[in-house]
Parts: structure tokens; sequence; C-alpha cells
């Protein structure tokens, strides 16, 4: 989470049972470096004290509108001024209808109607409070007012029942905060990406796979939806969650995942291949489980799948398309020779040691002006740099 280093985030809290998670929350947001100070509403100290706070945000914690430290006795609008953000986890029912209506009897609701900064919001309260009219409503009107939601999530719930309403996790709170601070480079952009190996059955119970764990192609979706594309993941199989505001198509076969991009490319501005798709299919899967017969080789016969990434370069007016090359063995050399077989305006090529399943990985773009090294860091990192790379040679760009 090095890019929301230094950011100062005014981290609101409000009564509610989900409070606990926000002492979570505080301790991710200070270990990425932010500047956190935090301003409860009377009803969250009953929940959580403004001693833990403090210890975990290393700050004073403000809880009283008429707080006397603030020189000038104006807490309500001192202490959100210098902010980047304001961020109100958790965010209950009551809180929203007061900001809905511009209300500011407290010091939080007071400050965010007083900011001039972003404000987020990370509701959290029971289903039927959640899907009540008048929540809705308030939901409504705040997102017309700019107020971004983190959530919330469904779930199970402190009060036994189940539904919308949860608060989301705060691992994915930081990275709703982190992705609002991203530049909006692809706004107004649709871009497609492939990710995740695929399966192909040789019976019921075996397939032919690569081994791809997804979270490259994952991390160029998200980045994207960063951005501000409109992203659609078209995913084989992994065990990753949707990253948020990404609409997910899982598929399983090369074939299915190229069914998959016929019916999503057309309107795409970019398409970013970051697949492992198997070249080889089985010709005949066994309908039933294949059993051993001892002392005996089996051959496998193979048909060749299509090639979706070269099919989509080749239509009449494509989108900018990428190509993904993990190579095991002279990376830059076989990058040049498959981005011109494939005729592709960029490829994005790493060591296939280093980056299958890990976290981090080392990447170096090739298009047409020559080698771009990314270098070495966390997916999610190289993806964003993918995407201001991409949003310079799409600017000005016509489709075809
Ligand atoms: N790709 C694809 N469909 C396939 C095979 C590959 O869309 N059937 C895409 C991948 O998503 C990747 C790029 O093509 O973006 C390069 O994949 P790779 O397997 O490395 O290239 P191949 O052309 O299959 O070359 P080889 O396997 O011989 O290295």
């Amino acid at each position: 989470m090095t890019t929301i280093k230094g950011k100062r985030i005014l981290l609101g809290m409000t009564g509610g049972i989900a409070a606990f998670k926000s002492a979570e929350l505080a301790r991710i947001l200070v270990r990425a470096g932010v500047d956190l100070r935090v301003a409860m509403t009377e009803a969250a100290t009953r929940f959580v004290t403004p001693v833990t706070m403090q210890a975990l945000s290393g700050q004073t914690v403000w809880t009283d509108l008429w707080d006397a430290r603030v020189p000038d006795n104006m807490a309500h609008i001192e202490l959100s001024r210098d902010r980047d953000l304001i961020l109100v986890a958790p965010a209950s029912a009551d809180f929203m209808a007061k900001l809905a209506h511009g209300l500011a009897d407290d010091l939080l609701s007071a400050l965010a109607l007083a900011r001039r900064c972003p404000l987020m919001l990370a509701p959290a309260m029971n289903v039927e409070m959640w899907d009540s009219p008048a929540t809705q409503r308030n939901v409504l009107t705040l997102r017309d007012d700019g107020v971004v939601f983190a959530g919330p999530a469904a779930g199970d719930q402190a009060c036994g029942e189940t539904g919308m309403g949860r608060m989301v996790e705060p691992q994915q709170i930081a990275e709703e905060v982190e992705a609002l601070f991203q530049p909006k480079v692809l706004a107004g952009k649709r871009v497609l990406v492939t990710a995740g190996p695929t399966e192909e059955p040789i019976d019921p119970v075996r397939v032919i796979t690569n081994l791809s764990s997804g979270k490259m192609g994952y991390a160029v979706a998200r980045a994207a939806r960063e951005a501000g594309a409109d992203v659609t993941l078209i995913s084989g199989p992994v065990a990753l969650p949707a990253p948020s505001g990404v609409a997910r198509v899982s598929v399983r076969t090369a074939r299915e995942m190229f069914d998959a991009v016929k019916a999503a490319v057309s309107g795409s501005d970019i398409f970013v291949s970051v697949a492992a798709v198997a070249d080889y299919r089985v010709k005949s899967p066994a309908p039933n489980k294949i059993k051993k017969d001892s002392g005996r080789g089996r051959t496998l016969e193979l048909e060749e799948n299509p090639d979706i990434l070269a099919w989509v370069a080749a239509r009449p007016a494509p989108p900018l398309c990428v190509g993904f090359a993990a190579e095991s063995e002279d990376v830059a050399s076989n990058a040049r020779a498959k981005r011109s077989k494939k005729k592709l305006p960029l490829l994005a090529a790493n060591l296939a040691q280093r980056a299958l399943g890990a976290d981090e990985n080392e990447i170096t773009l090739f298009d047409e002006r020559g080698e771009h090294p990314l270098g070495r860091g966390p997916k999610i990192e190289l993806a964003r740099k993918l995407m201001l790379h991409l949003a310079g040679m799409s600017a000005g760009r016509k489709r075809g």
C-alpha cells in the first residue's frame, strides 16, 4: 500500500458493533504510512474507547464539538481542513441520514458538512435498516452528492440475522481508499481482461491446465477499475475474489473463454490478455473416469485451442491489444517475436519462474517505441504502471 503513504486521512467512527474492526483498519492505514486523525461520535466510544484509537493512530482522538484544545475553538472546521479524505467506518444508518440532510449536531457530522476533501463511507447496520426505504433514499442522495461508498457486504450479522449491511473487511476498505487516490487515466474507457488458467478435461476428474494463480490478471482488472475504466474480467478457475466494481465472468475451458471474449469484446477500448490459456485440449475427453491399466502407458490425443488474443488482434477494428508472455528463458527476444507474431501494439513480458503464484513480479513492456522496464514490485503496482502506459498509448487513438 505504498501509494497512500503520507496521505492525511480523518477516520470517523460512529456507533455500531463493527467499530471494533476500525481498530484493525487504523492499524492497516498507519502501517501504510497514513497520517491518521480519528474523530468518534459519542455512540462510537461505547463500542471502542478513544484510548484504543489513540494508541493505534498515535494521535489525539477527537470526540467533542466544543473541544477547547483547538486554538480558535473551530474544531468542526479545523480538524478536516488539512485532510485528503474523510473516511467514516463504520457509518451507521443514523449518521447517513444526518449527512443526507446536512445536519451537523456533533463533531463528526459537522466535520463532514464543512469538508473540502472527498468523503468515503463504509456503512454497517442491520439488514432491515439497510433495506429500509429511508436508508436507500439517503444512499441515493449521498451518491448524488459525490459521497463514495465502500460496501456494505452481505453475510452474517452481529444481531444474528443475515443479509446486506455488514461492514466490509478493513483490508478491503483500505484498498478502496487506495483506489480513490489513483489517477483516473482510463475514465470512460471499457477494458476487457482475461485471467487465470483454463482447464481442459481429460475425464470427469482430471484436467490439463497451466500453473496460474490469476493474481496478475486480477491486479490488472483492479488497476483498470481504479483508473476509472468500466472493466469486464473473464476468469478461468482461480481462488480469488472479484475485484470490487469489476464484472467477472467465470469460465473453465479455453473454448468457453473464447466464447466469453467474443461476447464481450465489441465496444471494448482495451483488451489485456493475461490468461494462461491451455494451447491444447484433449480431442475426446472420456465420459467416465479412466481406470488405471497397470503396466501399460497411455497416449492422449490433443488438438489445438483457438488463440484468443490473436483472434481479437486480427479483428477489423480491434481494441488496443496487450499480450502477456511468461517466458522461462530469453525473455526479451521471445517477447519481441511474440509481439510481432500476434501483431500486438503492446506485450508485457516476465520470467515465469519468478512470477508464478507470487504477489510480486518483474515486468518489461515492449511496444513500437522499444523496451520499457516497469521494474520489480507488487503485482498491483506494476498493473498501475501498465495502466499509465496504456493511457498514454490510447490517448487520441481511434479504434482500428
Ligand atoms: N493466448 C491466448 N490464447 C491462447 C494462447 C495464448 O489468448 N490460446 C494469449 C495469452 O493470454 C498471452 C499471449 O497469448 O497474452 C501469449 O501467450 P503464450 O502462451 O505465452 O504464447 P503462445 O503464442 O501460446 O506461445 P508459446 O506457448 O509457444 O510460448
